[in-house]
C-alpha cells in the first residue's frame, strides 16, 4: 500500500511537470486565436480579414495592404504607433485606449502573419 502511494506520486508529479510544459504552448495559441478575433471583430471591417483592403470603407479611402512589402517593412516599433495612436488625420483611428498597450503590441505580430497577403 505505501508503494502504491509511492507510485502515484510520482505520477502526479509527472501528470503536473506534463502539464505545466504544455501550458504555456496551449496559451500561445489561444492568445493567437484571442487576437485573430480582436482583428476580426476592430480592424477587419477597413482593412479587410486578410489586411488587403478590400472593403467598401478601402475602396473610398485607399489604403496599403498590411502584408504589403511596403507595410513589412515598416518596424514594429512603427507598426505599434500607428495602431495605439492612428494615423492619417484620424482616418486610421487609435487602438490604445479601447484595446490596451499589450493587445496593441499583439496586433503587431497578428499584422506579420498577413505577410504576403
Ligand atoms: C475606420 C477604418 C479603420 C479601422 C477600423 C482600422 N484602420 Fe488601420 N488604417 C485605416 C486607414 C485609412 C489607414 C491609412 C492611414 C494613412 O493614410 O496614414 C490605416 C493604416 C493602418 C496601418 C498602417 C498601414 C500603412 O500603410 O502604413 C496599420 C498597421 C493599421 N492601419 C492597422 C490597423 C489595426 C491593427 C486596426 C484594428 C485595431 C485598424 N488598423 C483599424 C483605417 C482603419
Amino acid at each position: 500500500m505505501k508503494i502504491g502511494f509511492g507510485k502515484l506520486m510520482i505520477a502526479g508529479l509527472a501528470l503536473g511537470l506534463g502539464l505545466l510544459l504544455t501550458a504555456p504552448i496551449a496559451l500561445t495559441a489561444s492568445a493567437m486565436q484571442d487576437i485573430k478575433s480582436t482583428y476580426n471583430q476592430k480592424c477587419a471591417v477597413c482593412h479587410g480579414v486578410d489586411g488587403a483592403g478590400n472593403t467598401p470603407y478601402g475602396k473610398k479611402n485607399p489604403m496599403r495592404a498590411l502584408g504589403s512589402k511596403e507595410v513589412q517593412s515598416l518596424s514594429d516599433d512603427k507598426l505599434l504607433q500607428i495602431i495605439a495612436k492612428g494615423s492619417g488625420g484620424g482616418k486610421m483611428p487609435g487602438y490604445e485606449k479601447a484595446l490596451g498597450a499589450d493587445t496593441c503590441k499583439q496586433l503587431v505580430g497578428y499584422i506579420r502573419t498577413l505577410a504576403g497577403k
